[in-house]
């Protein structure tokens, strides 16, 4: 008998999602970044006990069909990558196709969404990696995933994560970072039902700089904006008297992907 054996797609999601999701605000992010990939001009976001109890985010972008709807929980299902010529020239901040089955796998989750062409929308619910139902509903248009109970079925990992108010932090200060990447797009952030963040469209980097750090600071900054061979930096330095004990409020952004590394 062979003593190797193909896991079963419910044990390799949660597998994978141990990677993808290592805590509220992963969660945060593989959606926030789903949303920007769908051409959303306008999302929102609301959690509930740091992320712990409740993860929603609602997008005005391009939706799904019904058909992608449940597909898109399949692992490597994406419609972001089709050959390996792609991977060079990747425009989207996703194209793994693991994020919507990883949270799927230690949440309980619905998907509710609608594309412009169709005249109804879809509720998918998942509940541990399970498909639990699929409904027709009424929608507007784009898309909304709701978490609740991240990690109830896999409690070890429940029990490491930190208080409501850490990951409160974590998930404002993500949502702060695709603010600021993304002048030109609204952002709402509730947290226990209170305006953590709010900012409109803002028409230049330095007007989402202004609304989302202050003009405080943004007054002390000095503006950078160079072009050559191809590449073009933006952006905003401090003096060299400005000092600071850590690298907190350094936002290094390339092709709107934040990025930090010593
Ligand atoms: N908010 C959304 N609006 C419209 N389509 C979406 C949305 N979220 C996901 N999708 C669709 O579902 C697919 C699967 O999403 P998922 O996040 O699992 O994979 P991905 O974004 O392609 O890759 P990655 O795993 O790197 O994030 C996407 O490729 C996209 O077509
Ligand atoms: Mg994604």
């Amino acid at each position: 008998m062979s003593k190797i054996k193909v896991l079963p797609d419910s044990l390799a999601n949660k597998i994978a999602a141990g990677e993808v999701v290592e805590r509220p605000a992963s969660v945060v992010k593989e959606l926030l970044e789903n949303a920007l990939d769908a051409g959303a001009r306008s999302i929102n976001i609301e959690v509930e006990e740091g992320g712990k109890r409740l993860i929603r985010i609602v997008d005005d972008g391009e939706g799904m069909t019904r058909d992608d709807a449940i597909i898109a929980f399949e692992r490597h299902a994406t419609s972001k990558l089709r050959t390996t010529d792609d991977l060079e020239a990747i425009t989207t901040l996703g194209f793994r196709g693991e994020a919507l089955p990883s949270i799927a796998s230690v949440s309980r989750l619905f998907l509710r969404t609608k594309t412009p062409r169709d005249n109804e929308g879809t509720e998918v619910e998942f509940s541990g990696g399970k498909l639990v139902a699929v409904r027709d509903i009424a929608w507007p248009g784009g898309a909304e995933v709701e978490v609740r109970d991240l990690f109830f079925n896999i409690p070890a990992r429940r029990k490491f994560l930190k208080s409501d108010a850490t990951e409160s932090v974590h998930i404002a200060n993500l949502v702060q970072h695709y603010a600021l990447a993304n002048p030109q797009l609204s952002f709402l952030l509730v947290g226990n039902g209170r305006d953590v963040i709010r900012v409109a469209p803002a028409r230049s980097l330095k007007e989402r700089a202004y609304q989302v750090l202050g003009g405080a600071l943004l007054d002390k900054l000095v503006e950078v904006n160079a072009e050559a061979e191809g590449l073009r930096i933006l952006g905003f330095v401090s003096n060299p008297q400005e000092q600071r004990s850590s690298r907190d409020a350094q936002y290094l952004f390339i092709n709107r992907r934040f990025v930090r590394d010593q």
